[in-house]
């Protein structure tokens, strides 16, 4: 089965405000590196190469001079912009003829994931048939999406921000369709809001019973960086642990290495590309630690 991926990075971003009138939150630096940087490696892990890049038609161009059209990473990368912020499902309504029929993962561009075992996850929800959600107990579950399961680990209920959350279970901005969601998503009704909610499509599948939820561990993070308390958030998480153990968190290059998408040869391209910057040093000691091995 194929799978394409698309990275939705539109939106007003206005709870960063004045930090985002001019430019996306999703471009924002997390510590080292922007923020968009994060769920592309997600993708990457999860063995995607064709990814579809969804923004304002204002940061569409940014995006594109930040990233290229992937050849350089062994990816393939295509632009499209979202005219108006029409809900998160919307975004396979966009991208209906990017994917082809093939199978999609969906990610929203300020959701950060990283841990033990998430490679494994990801791997094993590329090649699931069923759509898959992932799930992440929180303190605050009411302010996402939140699923109910029953003893047999079942979803049972999903809920858009409810006032009252039936269970710690936040419904992470990662998922997992098969080739059908862009026809689905483009037949739900818009929300009171006037969005095609993302958590609508999600309940079509677990109604029809094809709805896989993945619950993530308490050894996973998974953070947003939405607010100017999470984006410090994030960004404080991310150095921590990248200056305890000198390697880097979604660092791109590196994790196409990893995959296989690129050889040692292209990794030394853009080593020697990359100006002197903590990040290009990073690089360059991943290429000597790479002639040693
Ligand atoms: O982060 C996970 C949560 O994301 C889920 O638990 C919720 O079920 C889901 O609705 C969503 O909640 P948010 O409150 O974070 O949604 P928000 O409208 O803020 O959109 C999330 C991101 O997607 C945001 O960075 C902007 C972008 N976006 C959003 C919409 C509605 C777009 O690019 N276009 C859109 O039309």
């Amino acid at each position: 089965m194929s799978r394409k991926g698309i990275i939705l990075a539109g939106g007003h971003g206005t709870r960063l405000y004045p930090a985002t009138r001019a430019v996306s939150k999703q471009l924002m630096p997390v510590y080292d590196k922007p923020m968009v940087y994060y769920p592309l490696s997600t993708l990457m892990l999860a063995g995607l190469r064709d990814v579809l890049i969804i923004s304002t038609p204002r940061d569409l161009s940014i995006f594109q001079a930040l990233l290229g059209d992937g050849a350089q990473l062994g990816m393939s990368f295509s632009f499209q912009a979202q005219t108006e912020a029409r809900g998160i499902a919307d975004a396979l309504v966009i991208g209906s003829e990017f994917l082809d029929d093939d199978a999609s993962a969906l990610i929203l561009g300020d959701n950060i994931f990283y841990g033990h075992g998430l490679s494994g996850v990801l791997k094993t929800a590329a090649c699931a048939h069923p759509a898959t959600v992932f799930a992440y107990r929180v303190k605050n579950p009411g302010a996402y999406g939140v699923i109910e399961l029953n003893a047999e680990g079942d979803p049972v209920e999903i809920v858009e921000k409810p006032s009252q959350p039936r269970s710690n279970l936040a419904v992470t901005g990662l998922y997992f369709y098969p080739p059908n969601a862009p026809e689905v998503a483009g037949s739900l009704r818009p929300s009171a809001r006037g969005e095609l909610e993302i958590t609508d499509l999600n309940r079509w599948y677990l109604e029809r019973g094809s709805l896989r939820v993945e619950c993530l561990t308490r050894g996973q993070a998974w953070l947003d960086a939405g607010t100017h308390e999470s984006l410090v958030a994030a960004a404080k998480f991310i150095e921590t642990i990248e200056k305890r153990q000198g390697l880097k968190i979604s660092c791109i290059e590196e994790v196409a290495y990893h995959m296989g998408f690129i050889t040692r040869e292209q990794l030394a391209g853009l080593v020697h590309d990359m100006p002197a910057s903590s990040y290009g040093d990073y690089l360059r000691m991943l290429l000597e630690e790479n002639e040693l091995t």
